[in-house]
């Protein structure tokens, strides 16, 4: 009977970054699920944080005639993946499930850039979530700050105290997640979009993005001395034991510290990165499936069919931090953190501005080139916000558009 079973069984190898005790978990969930239709799902983990070695590995292997049947593809990259024909296409599935009523138009939108479903989407975090400790907030007699002024009150206060303010870590993709908070705190909707989505020069120039470069070396004081480039993890593990009150990241950091046994409002709770209360900056996760012949794609449309289903959905995102895909989700399972991001997110466009950092707003090049220069302002304190500035005005002009 199990050799039965097992010749049957469909192993799918899915090629992603998600390494922390939360992600694993999210995953159990979805390949547990799968293994009752008798697909094995097979990790090919590249840790990476924010997935750029996860590309590189996924590139090259490719081009050696090796590709996995599922990789974890986020944001901007779906189309310029699509465009050279290397991601199924997904249209049966979508109609079937109807996915264009179920999911958010800008997910829906996302997923087919050529008016094809070619990618899997599977939740929305929202990177503008200020974490913090309740325990060193309720000592100190301080509350969540809803702007900056009110951020320096309490930061100082801590630090007077003994106590890091931000624990924050000087990885690259980590700052740049900083930073476009930052940058959306010190501006809007548009001018974020028209800095990062249009890399229009002027918008580099414009003192709001000078502002914002100056804010983030400036928080640079409330960080842990000497700064280093800890994983995520290790930071979430500082606001976990009280090394450090505040965290600045993505809500993937909630759902760790909820595995680690810290319930959301007891150990710790989240806020809106200060002045973005009514944004949210977000980072879509999706598996694209690729060409691997009638085998493979039988169990990959089953993969799709599963993860966009409203139970899974509820369940993965549970675990994930994030918030189902779906237009009209599960709300029983979404704690506080989740219902603001749901709440905020189902405002539409208006609210809803693309994380730079995670691929929701430009190519590959234009991130990194834009990121490495943030990270030479951030690093070195003699570079003038208006050099930067200028430095990344010329650099906007020869990106791509
Ligand atoms: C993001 C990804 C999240 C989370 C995070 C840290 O890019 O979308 O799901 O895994 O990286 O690894």
């Amino acid at each position: 009977m199990l050799f039965f079973a097992n010749a049957h069984a469909q192993t799918v190898q899915v090629l992603h970054w998600w390494t922390s005790t939360s992600e694993e978990k999210a995953i159990a969930v979805l390949s547990g699920r799968l293994a009752q239709e008798n697909i094995v799902w097979k990790n090919a983990v590249i840790p990476s944080g924010s997935g750029i070695g996860a590309g590189i590995v996924l590139k090259s292997r490719l081009l050696a005639g090796d590709a996995p049947e599922i990789a974890q593809l986020n944001g901007v990259m779906i189309s310029e993946w699509a465009e050279l024909g290397l991601l199924q296409e997904l249209d049966g599935v979508a109609s079937n499930a109807k996915w264009e009523k179920l999911l958010y138009p800008t997910v829906w939108h996302l997923i087919q850039p050529n008016g094809h479903p070619v990618a899997v989407p599977l939740g929305i975090h929202r990177i503008n979530t200020l974490f913090f400790n309740r325990k060193i907030f309720a000592r100190f007699n301080v509350a969540a700050p809803a702007n900056w002024d009110e951020f320096e009150l309490v930061a100082q206060k801590l630090q007077r105290a003994g106590i890091t303010p931000l624990a924050q870590s000087s990885e690259s993709w980590q700052l740049a997640t900083l930073f476009e908070t930052i940058l959306l705190s010190e501006s809007d909707a548009n001018f974020y979009r028209d800095a990062f989505v249009n890399k229009n020069s002027q918008a580099f120039l414009d003192a709001r993005f000078g502002r914002a470069l100056s804010r983030f070396r400036s928080l640079k004081k409330y960080m842990p001395s000497p700064l280093n480039e800890r994983s995520w993890i290790a930071s979430a593990r500082m606001l976990a034991d009280g090394d450090a009150a505040m965290l600045v990241m993505g809500d993937w950091a909630k759902a760790e510290l909820n595995s680690w046994g810290l319930a959301t409002d007891v150990g710790f709770s989240c806020a809106a990165v200060p002045n973005t209360a009514n944004y949210h900056l977000y980072d879509i996760d999706t598996l694209v499936m690729l060409n691997k012949g009638a085998a493979a794609r039988m169990a990959q449309e089953k993969i799709a069919q599963i993860a966009v289903s409203p139970v899974m959905q509820a369940e993965y995102n549970q675990i994930k931090g994030s918030i189902p895909v779906l237009r009209n989700p599960d709300l029983s399972k979404l704690d506080s953190c989740a219902q603001a991001s749901w709440k905020i997110f189902s405002r539409g466009t208006a609210a809803q501005v693309p994380s730079l950092a995670h691929r929701m707003a430009t190519d590959e090049i234009s991130k990194e080139a834009i990121v490495a220069e943030l990270i030479r302002f951030f690093s070195n304190d003699n570079v003038a916000v208006s050099d930067a500035q200028r430095r990344l005005a010329a650099i906007s002009h020869t990106l791509p558009k």
